[in-house]
């Protein structure tokens, strides 16, 4: 199946927006929570098809700054699921050479305490791994981190430490919540929703999107590949022009 791949093109980040666990669940007649429990599989499926295909970055989108305006029980779930995930499956995430990042604003009161902790301590025990590199975002909003990126920017200026003249886009990508992260080349959505949700808006800036209709909890290797060929098959131009084909005839 992974033959369908060109190796020489694959990319070195990959964004997913993680969306239709709620539907999935629902056409089954089940509670929406019942979904986020069965889209667990598919993370760590993908994380481990990603270090098999050799992608760097990870970016899997897990609540979003507006997910907060779901019902209490929801977010209540999605917290301690969210912990409890980690729990289970970072020390074999991280034997396997992942490090693990969280991004997003995780000194927002409303994140329980345990939650922070259990972030913390898996980007601590993970901080020497190099194999890939995996990043939850997590009360994570693409807004939030510009504002924060202007505020420090703001404060910088303020003290003296940074003229405003010389403010750019590499003055606002190295003050991100994790400037190290390349930009994604691509962004996955599940469930057949076209749209990015406040997820990684500086860096989605020439991301190829790729959505498929296949809901979370489905996401699987085949539908993976999928995703990856159909990036393949894009021709990426940057604002530039379509390089002439050495065999088309045209003089382009
Ligand atoms: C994505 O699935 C998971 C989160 C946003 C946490 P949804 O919960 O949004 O599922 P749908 O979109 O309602 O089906
Ligand atoms: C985006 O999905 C957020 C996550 C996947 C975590 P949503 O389901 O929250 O997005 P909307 O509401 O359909 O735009
Ligand atoms: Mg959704």
């Amino acid at each position: 199946m992974a033959e369908r791949l060109d190796t020489a093109r694959i990319p070195r980040h990959v964004g997913i927006i993680m969306d239709g666990n709620g539907r999935w669940a629902n056409a089954r007649g089940f509670e929406r929570t019942v979904g986020h429990a069965a889209g667990e599989q598919s993370i760590f499926d993908t994380i481990d098809d990603c270090i098999e295909f050799g992608v760097e970055w990870l970016t899997v989108y897990a609540f979003s700054t507006e997910n907060w305006n779901r019902s209490a029980e929801e977010v209540d779930f999605l917290m301690a699921f969210n912990e409890s995930l980690l729990v289970r499956h970072r020390d074999a995430v991280a034997e396997k050479g992942v490090r693990l990042h969280f991004v997003g604003l995780s000194n927002d009161p409303r994140v329980p305490t345990n939650v922070v902790e259990r972030m913390a301590e898996s980007e601590r025990l993970s901080a020497d791994n190099t194999r890939m590199h995996v990043v939850f975002a997590f009360n994570y909003g693409g807004r939030a981190e510009i504002a924060d990126a202007a505020r420090t920017i703001a404060e910088e200026v303020a003290a003296g430490t940074l003229d405003p003249a010389t403010v750019d886009g590499a003055t606002i990508a190295d003050r991100l919540y994790l400037p190290e992260m390349p930009d994604p080349e691509l962004i996955i959505r599940t469930s057949g929703e076209q749209r990015l949700s406040n997820f990684l808006l500086w860096q989605s800036a020439y991301s190829e999107l790729v959505f498929t209709p296949v809901l979370w909890p489905d996401f699987d290797r085949r539908a993976l590949i999928d995703c990856l060929v159909e990036y393949q098959g894009r021709h990426r131009r940057f604002g530039g022009v379509e390089p002439a084909s050495a065999d088309d005839g045209s003089d382009q």
